[in-house]
């Protein structure tokens, strides 16, 4: 059995952050959404994937490599336009070399892992197993409608008059029978080749598709909210390690990761935080569910529920909460004369200015 991991896309949704980048390696507790993934590909038993990229081809594999690290064995495969899920799977064919696997959307986080998942699918070997989770807002997601023994019995994508709250989750286990599927779909309203439309032609032709409800969280990291959602649940489940110094007048609560090579001076970081390598805090206060990647720099102010992306300089800043930042952004204070917010933001950037502010 082989993983297909699907880190294409344009990534709209994060915007800017992915004007620059790859949404699937904005990092959540300080590591990249995808890795997470592949981890628990990996501990599932299963060595072989094959990645999907786009256009952020060289960011993905500078971070992936050929996936040694992680314990797996990468194979690349470029899509050159995101022209649909089910579009990715029949671009991947030839690499999936006619083999049962799972699917995994790389902006997807699950918690608990596949291991179980996998087991379940090679006992059973339906054409395909999805897994699905109650959500509040189904038209964002492919939708499923089961019948009251709990069988699939028809699937939509992102409708807007929902026809149930159990949203298609991005982990997906196939034999290639979906492959078959796919070929014989045609481009939704949005123009892309829907992976459901696939899963729907497999029903219609009376194949076995079935489907677990998950009960654990599920997390989509498409946009801002999310993302913070997403790393408040990762912190969350947070261990306390301190590599990092602390001096006399610092103090570290609570489950708290100081990496080698971050500085703390007078500052007081409540977990749980990630702090990375090389970043310094000088009177600094960081609160809960915050992650500060490597080599930042952050003077005289307070930051809480917040994610800062590499070499950001935030200083004499009162107080950032709810905040995304991405690589190489400067915030700071200046007496310059008109006192006055000066603001250098690219396309889609959001600044809320508080009262008073
Ligand atoms: O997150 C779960 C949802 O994922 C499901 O509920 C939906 O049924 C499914 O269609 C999908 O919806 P999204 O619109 O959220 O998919 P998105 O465009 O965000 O793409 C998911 C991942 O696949 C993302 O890592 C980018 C990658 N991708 C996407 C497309 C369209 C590709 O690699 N190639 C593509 O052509």
């Amino acid at each position: 059995m082989k993983a297909l991991v699907l880190a294409g896309g344009a990534g709209t949704r994060l915007r800017p952050i992915t004007h620059t980048s790859a949404k699937q390696l904005v990092p959540v507790a300080n590591k990249p959404i995808l890795f997470y993934g592949l981890e628990q590909i990996r501990d599932a038993g299963i060595t072989e994937v094959v990645l999907v990229v786009g256009d952020t081809f060289p960011e993905i594999e500078a971070a992936v490599g050929d996936g040694t690290a992680l314990g797996i064995d990468v194979t690349y495969v470029h899509q050159a336009q995101p022209l649909g899920l089910a579009h990715a799977v029949l671009t991947a064919a030839d690499a999936l070399g006619g083999d049962d696997f799972v699917m995994f959307l790389g902006d997807n986080l699950i918690e608990g892992g596949i291991t179980e998942l996998v087991e379940c699918f090679r006992r059973d070997r339906p054409a395909a197993q999805l897994l699905l989770k109650r959500v509040e807002d189904p038209s964002r997601f492919g939708v499923a409608v089961l019948g009251s023994d709990g069988s699939v019995e028809r699937l939509e994508e992102k409708p807007t008059d929902p026809p149930s709250d159990l949203a298609l989750v991005g982990v997906y286990l196939f034999t290639p029978a979906i492959l078959d599927a796919a070929r014989r779909i045609e481009p939704s309203w949005r123009g892309e080749l829907e992976i459901t439309d696939a899963i729907q032609q497999l029903l219609d032709h009376g194949a076995t598709v079935t489907a677990s409800i998950v009960e654990g969280w599920w997390l989509d990291t498409g946009k801002k909210d999310e993302l913070l959602e997403a790393n408040r649940t990762v912190l969350a489940s947070l261990g306390r390690r301190i590599d990092g110094e602390v001096d006399g007048d610092s103090q570290v609560v609570g489950n708290v990761v100081v990496e080698a090579g971050a500085r703390l001076i007078r500052s007081i970081v409540r977990g749980p935080a990630v702090i990375g390598a090389g970043t310094v805090l000088e009177e600094v206060f960081v609160g809960p569910f915050t992650s500060i990647a490597d080599d930042c720099r952050l003077t005289r102010c307070e930051l809480e529920y917040s994610v800062v992306l590499d070499r950001c300089v935030i200083c004499d800043v009162p107080r950032l909460e709810g905040s995304l930042l991405g690589r190489d952004v400067h915030v700071t204070r200046t007496e310059r004369r008109p006192a006055a917010h000066r603001l250098l933001l690219g396309d889609h950037a959001q600044v809320e200015i508080a009262e008073g502010g």
